[in-house]
């Protein structure tokens, strides 16, 4: 749990009697193709009857254990390095991004690393990433709390091309973190990861944006 109690980290599918489908969903494994499509519920009304493999298995495993490895290095001697690591290659890449933090005043790594506030943020992101990676068997769901998560992302200022730099800080610090431990094929299966969170953020950003018009 963050620091400033973020809701995404503590949903639960198995709590959830949502129905997910009621928005467009990404299916992963479109992504994985290349061809992105949508369906409806109109189709599909449950989780349970959510046909569409989502990353195989091994894809899966893959994920799953290079996130655990990685929050195992990023809390180790300089907690939150890695985390800290992502937003500093994300002002790097996008340097208008910093001002949607009131308390970034310098966008260093060394300042960076001693704000509690940039923590608090780190912290966010982080459970949002592990409650993705974690439920990833039930790629309804979490499309689902991406695309919600998208959508207040509009009241932050968020622009579109800001997720572009997400996704390289992300595989930047992973890199970092788990050196030769990343091989090409969890790299493979972070790149389709990655695309399906923000693919199905925007989902959700750019339906609140056509409300908020
Ligand atoms: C470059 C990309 C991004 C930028 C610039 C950005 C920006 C922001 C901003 C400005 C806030 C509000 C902070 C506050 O008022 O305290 C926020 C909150 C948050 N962001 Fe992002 N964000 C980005 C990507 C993401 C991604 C990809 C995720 C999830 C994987 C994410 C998860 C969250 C969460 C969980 C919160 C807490 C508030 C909430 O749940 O609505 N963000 N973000």
């Amino acid at each position: 749990m963050g620091c400033c109690g973020s809701k995404v980290a503590s949903e639960d599918p198995r709590r959830s009697n949502k129905s997910v489908l009621k928005s467009p969903v990404l299916c992963a494994s479109s992504v994985s193709q290349g061809s992105k499509h949508t369906h409806t519920a109109s189709t599909k009304s449950t989780v349970e009857e959510e046909e569409e493999p989502a990353l195989d298995e091994r894809s899966i495993l893959l994920l799953q254990t290079s996130w655990e490895e990685f929050n195992k290095i990023n809390s180790g001697q300089f907690s939150n390095l890695y985390g800290v690591m992502i937003f500093v290659k994300i002002f790097q890449l996008s340097p208008a991004a910093s001002t949607l933090f009131d308390f970034v005043d310098e966008t260093e790594e060394v300042s960076l690393m001693k704000n509690k506030k940039m923590h608090c943020q780190v912290d966010h992101v982080l459970n949002a990433l592990s409650t993705a990676v974690t439920n990833l068997g039930q790629l309804a769901f979490v499309a689902g709390i991406l695309q919600k998560l998208g959508g207040r992302h509009v009241a932050y200022n968020m622009q579109e091309e800001y997720f572009d730099s997400f996704k390289i800080a992300v595989m930047y610090a992973l890199e970092a973190a788990l050196e030769d431990k990343l091989t090409e094929e969890h790299k493979a299966a972070w790149k389709v990861f990655l695309d399906i969170v923000c693919e199905n953020m925007l989902i959700g950003f750019r339906k609140q944006k056509q409300l908020n018009d």
